[in-house]
């Protein structure tokens, strides 16, 4: 089988991130993919990847956070956001969430640059 660069995407706009096997059971781990800063978290059979940045000092650490109440919890002040998609438990808006897919022991995520006008 061939593996992509990982820094090329997939024909669906997928990258290539690790092996499902580099991941610790609820213990986060950083990339960046297409530029952007993510987290990802492994839950039993599941991934979830999030945008690394919190939204409340614009940190860098949502990697670096504990899961509780299917929740990651923001290690320095403990806003929490929901792992299946980013959002405050209350349902506001809270990160950016991206689709995770995995294909023979490979993690793959689709993450779109956020495009800004000035
Ligand atoms: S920086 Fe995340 S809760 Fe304050």
């Amino acid at each position: 089988m061939k593996f992509l660069n990982p820094s090329e995407p997939d024909s669906e706009d997928f990258f290539q991130v690790c092996k499902l096997s580099d991941l610790k059971e609820k213990q986060g781990r950083k990339f960046i993919v297409n530029e952007v800063q993510i987290a990802v978290f492994k839950i039993g059979e599941n991934v979830f990847a999030l945008n690394n940045v919190c939204p409340h000092q614009h940190s860098a650490i949502i990697y670096d956070g504990f899961i509780e109440d299917d929740c990651i919890v923001c290690p320095a002040h403990g806003w929490k956001f929901r792992l299946t998609d980013g959002k405050l438990p209350s349902g506001s808006k809270g990160l950016d969430s991206y689709k995770v897919k995995i294909l023979n022991e490979f993690i793959w995520i689709k993450v779109i640059q956020k495009k800004f006008n000035w």
